[in-house]
């Protein structure tokens, strides 16, 4: 696991194009024969999901949610916020939520019960990053980038206060830093 044991969480951009390509192919062999419709969770995905469905050789299509989980960063309520929907519709599709990271898990699992609620074929995620020692809830991840220790961590898509969103590499605030 990556993290505070061996000082901040640091994936470098290197890792993370290689780990994307892993995903890209795992993807793109499960849903052979199939169109998946991918769901970027905004804002902290969008970077991922650029890199994802590039490294899916399959026909597909895409749509972005926004959701807001009110509480702040640190601290997840459970309560969320839908800030944008779908465009599309998702019934009867084969449905794979791209997130950026799992915390509690609150927010996925709100997001779901929401899509499941719509009737798609199947749901899946992706998700880049995930802090398994904050779970609150189960929930299913069938394809993680990496599994992190419990740090705040920004970069490529994740913010710190809204910025460094653009960085190229994923890095983590040190603990006196907060
Ligand atoms: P939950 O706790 O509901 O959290 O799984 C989901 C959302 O919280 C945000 N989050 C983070 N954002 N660095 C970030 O930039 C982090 O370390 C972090 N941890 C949680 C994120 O929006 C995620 O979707
Ligand atoms: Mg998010």
């Amino acid at each position: 696991m990556l993290g505070p044991g061996n000082g901040p969480v640091q994936i470098p951009e290197d890792a993370i194009r290689r780990r994307v390509a892993e995903l890209g192919a795992a993807i793109a062999q499960d849903y052979q024969g199939r169109t998946p419709h991918l769901i970027c969770v905004l804002n902290g995905a969008f970077i991922f999901m650029a890199d994802l469905v590039r490294a899916i050789p399959l026909p597909l299509t895409l749509d972005f949610i926004a959701i807001s989980s009110y509480g702040n960063a640190f601290k997840s309520s459970g309560e969320v916020e839908l800030l944008k929907d779908l465009r599309l519709p998702i019934h009867g599709r084969d449905v794979i939520v791209v997130e950026d990271i799992v915390d509690t898990g609150l927010t996925l699992a709100y997001l779901l019960d929401y899509l499941e609620a719509r009737k798609p074929a199947s749901v899946r995620v992706a998700a880049l990053l995930s802090k398994p020692q904050r779970r609150q809830v189960e929930v299913p991840i069938h394809y993680l980038g990496f599994e992190i220790e419990d740090a705040y961590v920004y970069g490529y898509g994740l913010d710190r206060a809204q910025f460094d969103r653009n960085l190229p590499f994923i890095t983590s605030i040190r603990p006196e830093e907060e």
